[in-house]
């Protein structure tokens, strides 16, 4: 069953297709890459996959479940994550704290005698986050105070506390500067790594996208031009002529 299955998915702003007749399977452990142009779509998928925006026509399902028509928070539930918002991390408070926060958020407010094993187990699962994200090293390190790729590394462990099934990352690379995308990658490389999450991750960096995905799905025009492993999208007639002179 797929993790995530987009099914004649269309978004139209008036009359005009923002997203047109998607079809695609995001299988259990997959990392999908999905490029296109700047305006192709991808954000706007993304929104309908998480449930910011409904399909106009067409159906979202996670896990097998429909989810077309419930709110963000409730697809979070069943397992979606998408990258938090940079106001999300708090800059005052330190690395570790904000990814505790994070996972008292998911386990939900402990109470009474009860209380001391629920902080161990926060505080465990903490590590292990960390570890996961690779900033061990920074776990006492004002969040303020991070490099652009360390931060984003914290905005991945804030989206893990959540436990997801599939994680949506919108240009994780975004913004960091081109010496720390390599250990930036490596993180994000090791996020299906035998957990059998799935990733969909939208990305520019045309050698990132060869370097981690399974699959790379193509949007142009808001349509799906081609889903397939990344040397046959490459060497796809129609992707080419696609991109021939625009700037993936
Ligand atoms: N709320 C909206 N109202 C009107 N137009 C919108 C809205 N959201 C998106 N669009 C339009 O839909 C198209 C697709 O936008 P989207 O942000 O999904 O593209 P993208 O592929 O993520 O681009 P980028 O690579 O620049 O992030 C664009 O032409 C955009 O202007
Ligand atoms: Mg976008």
């Amino acid at each position: 069953m797929a993790a995530v299955a987009v099914d004649g998915v269309s978004w139209r702003i008036g009359a005009v297709p923002i997203v047109d007749d998607v079809t695609l399977r995001l299988e259990p452990g997959e990392f999908m890459a999905l490029i296109g142009p700047n305006g192709a779509g991808k954000t706007s998928l993304f929104n309908l996959i998480s449930g910011l925006r409904r399909p106009s026509s067409g159906r979202i399902l996670l896990g097998g479940d429909d989810v077309s028509t419930l709110a963000p928070y409730r697809r979070a539930r069943l397992g979606l994550g998408r990258t938090f918002q940079t106001s999300a991390v708090f800059g005052s408070l330190t690395v570790a704290e904000n990814v505790a926060l994070a996972v008292q958020a998911r386990q939900g407010g402990a109470m009474r005698a009860w209380r001391k094993r629920a902080d161990r187990d926060i505080a465990v699962r903490t590590d292990k986050i960390l570890a996961e994200v690779r900033l061990t090293e920074r776990a006492m390190r004002l969040a303020g105070s991070l490099a652009h790729g360390e931060k984003r590394k914290l905005e991945i462990a804030l989206l893990l506390a959540g436990e997801p099934r599939v994680l949506l990352l919108d240009e994780p690379m975004a913004g960091v500067s081109a010496e720390e995308v390599p250990a930036l990658v490596a993180v994000v490389r090791e996020l299906t790594a035998d957990t059998g999450r799935s990733v969909l991750m939208v990305e520019h960096h045309m050698d990132v996208v060869l370097d981690v995905a399974d699959r790379v799905a193509v949007l142009h025009h808001g349509a799906l031009l081609a889903c397939d492993t990344p040397d046959a999208v490459m060497s796809d007639p129609f992707v080419q002529e696609a991109y021939l002179g625009e700037d993936l």
